[in-house]
């Protein structure tokens, strides 16, 4: 009987967050683009999501029958700071109630403190593009580690840094929607710079805390490896996406060259305490001069065919394994703190979490440190510019009136988080026609 197991003190969780899930965030940058006809793919906006303000502990409870020994969420800044300096003892006691919840439960929380949305507050000073949202996030971080540092000993300071700056100021899809791509830049390297300060200042106040970014990798290969354009245009992209916040967190210095000059930050070389890493899927890219935006890149379909849309890139799990290879290089920990599969009908998920496990099983197996996997996501929720149009939950939520449904991935998954392995019977019963992926060289 083959098995891949996976070690005793492995974190399975899932991962979700605060604007997704909660509902009711009527204060962030967010929810004013919502109202925007044409913003949202499906017309919807995020209240109530799974209404989770009112309800996060039901679908806590499926979390823990699902076996689920952790579980990444995000704090929404606008909620904890309705007003500049101004604090909510609300919200942070409704904070510290999710939490005492997980912890009750025997899910270990990761908490994010930016995940995308910005309070409005903040968005008319400038939000980003101005380094005077620095001090204003160091000062709510600390403010929410005295308050929740009790429940909380992972943080994750920024989730994607790369998103804010790419998906709202260059290619426009996200609030604010300017299309400027040295803005980009800026507002990324403030991003990063605020993790640098927000890292310290954490650790001056919980010594003993686990503190990174979760990272977006996703992985570039030129379409024709034999085109020298093809593979600048990979490379360019990679560069841009994946290795100027790696080298901005490992050596400190924020790269922007052709776009701006390259910079020394010292705070922030080294200021993470494990890697976190998001990872979907692959491009495989042609130079395209058209697509300045795109760091001249055009993604092609997937090889082969694959139940997802064909822009939203290729299932991978080979650039999974690739990239907690490289990544072992700093000798952290490693948390895949989101992986996931867009497929609103749930045909194909069982199989993408079989073989992207296995991925991350081959490369513990060759000595990298991975202590944990949250997949996006345990619910279906509201899923940015595509409004509930795309599913990524192992737990499907009808939207009208809030019924939960475990899916099969969900099932699946629950199998594995309380086996802590996949066994060859899973296999079998779920995917029996990724087997030689899964157990390769079994
Ligand atoms: C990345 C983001 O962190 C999350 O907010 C989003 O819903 C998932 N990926 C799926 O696209």
């Amino acid at each position: 009987m083959k098995t891949l197991s996976f070690p005793h003190d492995f974190l399975w969780g899932t991962a979700t967050s605060a604007h997704q899930v909660e509902g009711g965030n009527h204060n962030n940058d967010w929810w004013a683009w919502e109202q925007t006809p044409g913003h949202i793919k499906d017309g919807s906006c995020s209240d109530p999501a799974c209404d989770w303000w009112n309800r996060a502990e039901e679908d806590f409870d499926r979390a823990r029958q699902m076996g689920q020994n952790a579980h990444r969420l995000s704090v929404e800044w606008s909620r904890i700071e309705p007003r500049e300096g101004h604090w909510s003892g609300e919200a942070i006691a409704r904070y510290r109630q999710m939490l005492t919840a997980l912890r009750e439960r025997g899910i270990e929380p990761m908490v994010t403190l930016h995940h995308f949305t910005n309070p409005l507050w903040l968005v008319e000073k400038g939000g980003w593009e101005r380094e005077e949202a620095i001090p204003l996030f160091v000062r709510y971080v600390e403010r929410v580690v005295q308050e929740l540092g009790d429940l909380v000993s992972l943080w994750c300071t920024i989730n994607e840094p790369t998103v804010v700056p790419f998906m709202g100021y260059s290619i426009g899809d996200f609030p604010p929607g300017k299309r400027d791509t040295r803005l980009a830049f800026k507002v990324l390297g403030n991003l990063l710079k605020a993790h640098a300060a927000a890292y310290h200042a954490i650790h001056r106040i919980q010594p003993q805390a686990q503190v990174g970014v979760a990272h977006n990798m996703r992985a570039m290969d030129p379409a024709n490896p034999r085109s020298p354009l093809d593979r600048w245009a990979a490379s360019f992209r990679d560069r841009m996406g994946n290795r100027l916040v790696e080298w901005a967190l490992t050596e400190g210095v924020l790269r922007f060259f052709p776009l701006g000059r390259t910079e020394r930050v010292p705070e922030l070389a080294g200021s993470f305490d494990y890697w976190g890493l998001n990872y979907y899927n692959r491009d495989r890219v042609v130079f395209d001069i058209s697509q300045p935006g795109q760091f001249f890149c055009r993604a092609l379909p997937a090889e082969h065919s694959q139940p997802v849309p064909w822009w939203w890139g290729e299932i991978h799990p080979q650039s999974l394994y690739r990239f907690l290879k490289e990544l072992a290089r700093y000798g952290k920990p490693i948390y895949i703190t989101e992986n996931g599969a867009l497929d609103n009908t749930d045909e194909y998920r069982p199989r993408y979490i079989l073989t992207h496990l296995a991925a991350v099983h081959r490369a513990i197996a060759e000595g990298v440190p991975v202590k944990g996997y949250f997949h996006w996501s345990l619910v279906d929720n509201f899923e940015w510019a595509d409004g509930y149009s795309a599913r990524f939950g192992l737990i499907h939520v009808d939207f009208e009136t809030q019924k939960r449904t475990i899916k099969r991935s969900g099932e699946l998954y629950r199998e594995i988080c309380l086996a802590g392995a996949i066994t060859e019977d899973m296999v079998e019963r779920y995917a029996p026609e990724a087997r030689d992926e899964i157990f390769q060289g079994l």
